[in-house]
């Protein structure tokens, strides 16, 4: 995470879940607004830029997307250095890909040193009629953990927008208190010459609803 003249901001967010969740095709939905039916298994680490606006400020997200499978995995410290979000994605239609999400995020939690705004996805909503895990265990998990839910489709595009920019400004507003309540905030407060931060509204009021299901 980075911080310019208090104007740019660039946040990294990681990608996590079993292979085959649908992670890469949640990214380039999100990216370039394109499916694949058939992508392959994502090999090593990738990642894209994507701008949001938030109060007059543009903010860059770097959304790494990396293999569910571990041979295909770079090295794991290095994934999640510096990243302050994170998407841990299940697929509704394959329960053990939802067993599995304890164990991404015991991974996330050894390798994080700061605060990481998390969402869960369930993702993969177009297929109700293969649905393994009802919407009702999502969210639970979700509450239990402290986790923002979503379910998505990256195939028709429920809820892949919302997703990723609710994990942004949630990010935002974070990085907004640790800046307010830092001494070198209120050293520049006292001498009245501020310009670092945004005013300090609480974003979160603007996410309608911490629970959306397809
Ligand atoms: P790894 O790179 O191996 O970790 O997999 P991944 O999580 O990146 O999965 P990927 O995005 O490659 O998608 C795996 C398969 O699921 C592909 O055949 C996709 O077309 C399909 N898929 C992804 N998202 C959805 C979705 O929302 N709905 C449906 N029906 N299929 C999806
Ligand atoms: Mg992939």
């Amino acid at each position: 995470m980075e911080e310019e003249e208090g104007e740019e901001y660039l946040f990294k967010i990681v990608i996590i879940g079993d292979s085959a969740v649908g992670k890469s095709n949640l990214l380039s939905r999100y990216s370039r607004n394109e499916f694949n039916l058939h992508s392959k298994a994502t090999i090593g680490v990738e990642f894209q830029t994507q701008s949001i606006d938030i109060h007059g400020k543009e903010v860059k997200a770097q959304i790494w997307d990396t293999a569910g499978q571990e041979r295909f995995r770079a090295v794991t410290s290095a994934y999640y250095r510096g990243a302050v979000g994170a998407l841990i994605v299940y697929d509704i239609s394959r329960r053990t890909t939802f067993d599995s999400v304890h164990r991404w995020l015991d991974e996330l939690n050894t390798h994080s040193d700061t605060t990481v705004a998390k969402m869960l996805i369930g993702n993969k909503c177009d297929l109700e009629n293969i649905r393994d895990v009802s919407v009702e265990e999502g969210k639970s998990l979700a509450e239990s953990e402290g986790l923002f839910f979503m379910e998505t489709s990256a195939l028709d595009a429920t809820n892949v927008r919302m997703a990723f920019e609710i994990v942004i400004k949630e990010i935002y507003n974070n990085v907004s208190r640790k800046v307010l309540n830092s001494d070198s905030y209120k050293a520049e407060l006292s001498l009245n010459r501020v310009s670092l931060v945004n005013d300090g509204t609480d974003g979160s009021k603007q996410i309608p609803n911490k629970y959306s299901c397809c």
